[in-house]
């Protein structure tokens, strides 16, 4: 029986996390702290990642493909983001979903450390005086 509770606590735990609708809020999402360092095997991670699941309308350099999607956010530039560029609410675009057209990753990419490398990737396209500084280990 064991299990079954601990099932409940998690249900119930991830369905408070993530509000009635399962999608954060910007408050919420701006509170989150990236777990994952900013590494070169972190942005490598993220690049597989967004190879698969992303090029389609951001391109594979991360700059929009304008006859694709005319609207996807150009990812290499901050200045373009419309909805927050702290590492949650970067967070919050890529799982629920941004504007009118991104669509949801939740559940295409289900490992939230996965999210995070995207993240991390993001910041990597940026211009060297917005990126974080890199944390590699000795
Ligand atoms: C079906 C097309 C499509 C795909 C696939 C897609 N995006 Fe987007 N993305 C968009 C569009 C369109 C916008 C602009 C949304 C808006 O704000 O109106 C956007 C916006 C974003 C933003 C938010 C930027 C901002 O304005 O703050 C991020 C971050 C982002 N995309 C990352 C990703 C990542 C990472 C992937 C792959 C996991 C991805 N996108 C896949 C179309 C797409």
């Amino acid at each position: 029986m064991d299990y079954v509770k601990s099932g409940l606590v998690l249900l119930v735990a991830a369905w408070t996390l993530s509000g009635q609708d399962g999608k954060l809020s910007a408050e919420e999402a701006k509170k989150l702290k990236n777990p994952i360092a900013f590494t070169k095997k972190s942005i490598s991670q993220g690049r597989d990642i967004f190879l698969r699941n992303c090029v389609g309308c951001h391109g594979d350099n991360g700059k929009a493909l304008i006859d694709v999607v005319a609207d996807a956010t150009d990812l290499t530039d901050p200045k373009a983001f419309r909805d927050g560029l702290s590492d949650g609410e970067i967070f919050r675009s890529i799982r629920d979903g941004a504007g009118a057209s991104m669509p949801s990753f939740r559940s295409q990419i289900d490992k939230e450390a996965d999210l995070w490398h995207l993240v991390n990737f993001i910041h990597s396209l940026w211009p060297p005086e917005s990126q974080p500084p890199l944390q590699e280990k000795e």
